[in-house]
């Protein structure tokens, strides 16, 4: 079956022509758009300037992918995958309606999938047939998908069927490394930028809180930790125009530190939930699973609790945002039928998953 996967909740406009079958998931051809450039001038995502870029890009991407395979003739995909939410609602509409008008005007079958969902899936995707699909996931699982707009544990008992176990209370995981790169004047995204001035700083040498990390739950709170972090450099710092210089320590330090604390609730968290459901697969997903400690020390803490668990984390260019994700969590639903209408498919800004 082949899937086109459209991708457009945030800032990448992304389209993907993926090949699945029993045999795996394998990405014909992938574009994506990234934002990022015009977001910078503003120091994090504008919605408007979003969905008025996405609109730029959708068709010429949507093109591209389809037009340059088989010397030059279009290929018809079986079915459309498109990111329905959750997300910004100016970006959604446009992904949406470029899905829905393919599939009237085509007449193939179309396909909402979740934002979260497809995260989830990106560790499926193959970039080659040699990739062996025994590598997939083996149920029930646990997914940590953490990114710039969500902090989630995920009970996965089989293929499809979610429970959330936890989530954010207030900030996502991403957009609190965010928030506080943008304190010390980097640029956005600071996640990136927060964990490589990390790899060189001490972790240990300021002791921010751990929010929530001993609370009898599976839920996440970071808006404290990223206030903690304000204080210590209204206390201990310069202010600048942008913001703070670092008088008496380097910004490694505080960046590994603050990254530091992240992680440890992120992992304290997760043992916590694997220890207690004893899932097959443990899954890390969403833009933080960029993040190379994170990765790291998850696999270190898997194998030193529960070493027969499987541990499943995407490549790194598939922890960001992309429009393959959306493909593979399309191809299950289409599997099963679970079509949606054109005339009635909808941009849900706020979709739970489960
Ligand atoms: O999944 P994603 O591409 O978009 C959303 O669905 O939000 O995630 C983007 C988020 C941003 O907050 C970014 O700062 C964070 O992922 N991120 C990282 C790293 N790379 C990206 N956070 C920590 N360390 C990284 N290496
Ligand atoms: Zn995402």
């Amino acid at each position: 079956m082949r899937v086109l996967g459209i991708e457009s909740s945030c800032d990448d406009t992304s389209v993907a022509l993926l090949d699945c079958s029993q045999k795996g998931y394998f990405v014909l051809k992938e574009k994506t758009a990234s934002q990022i450039k015009i977001h910078k001038k503003y120091g994090g995502v504008v919605p408007e300037v979003a969905g008025r870029m996405h609109a730029e890009k959708i068709i010429p991407l949507i093109e591209k992918i389809l037009s340059n395979l088989s010397k030059g003739k279009k290929i018809k995909p079986n079915v459309i995958a498109v990111t329905a939410g959750p997300g910004l609602i100016t970006g959604l509409i446009v992904g949406v309606e470029a899905a829905r008008t393919l599939a009237y005007a085509w007449n193939i079958p179309l396909v909402a999938v979740n934002h979260i969902e497809g995260h989830i899936c990106s560790v499926e995707i193959r970039k080659q047939k040699a990739e062996s699909r025994k590598q997939g996931v083996k149920y029930p699982a646990i997914a940590l998908i953490a990114s710039g707009g969500h902090t989630e544990l995920i009970l996965i008992k089989k293929q499809g069927q979610y429970t959330l176990l936890g989530k954010t209370k207030d900030d996502a995981a991403g957009e609190c490394f965010d928030k506080v790169a943008k304190l010390l004047g980097l640029p956005y995204p600071g996640g990136p930028q927060i964990s490589k001035l990390a790899e060189k700083g001490n972790p240990r040498a300021i002791n921010f809180p751990r929010p929530m990390l001993n609370n009898n739950n599976f839920d996440f709170s970071f808006s404290g930790l990223k206030t903690s972090a304000l204080y210590w450099l209204e206390k201990n710092a310069k202010k600048k125009t942008i913001g703070y210089e670092l008088l008496a320590m380097n910004y490694t330090d505080f960046c590994a530190s603050f990254e530091q604390a992240i992680i440890d609730v992120l992992i304290g968290k997760t043992i916590k939930a694997v220890l207690k459901y004893q899932p097959k697969t443990v899954i890390l997903g969403g833009g933080v699973s960029a993040n190379k400690k994170l990765r790291k020390t998850l696999k270190e803490e898997l194998d030193k609790n529960v070493p027969s668990t499987k541990y499943q984390v995407p490549s790194t260019k598939y922890s960001m945002d992309n429009a393959s994700m959306i493909a593979v969590a399309g191809y299950y639903k289409a599997k099963q039928k679970k079509f949606t209408p054109w005339q009635k498919i909808k941009a849900c800004p706020n979709w739970d998953l489960a």
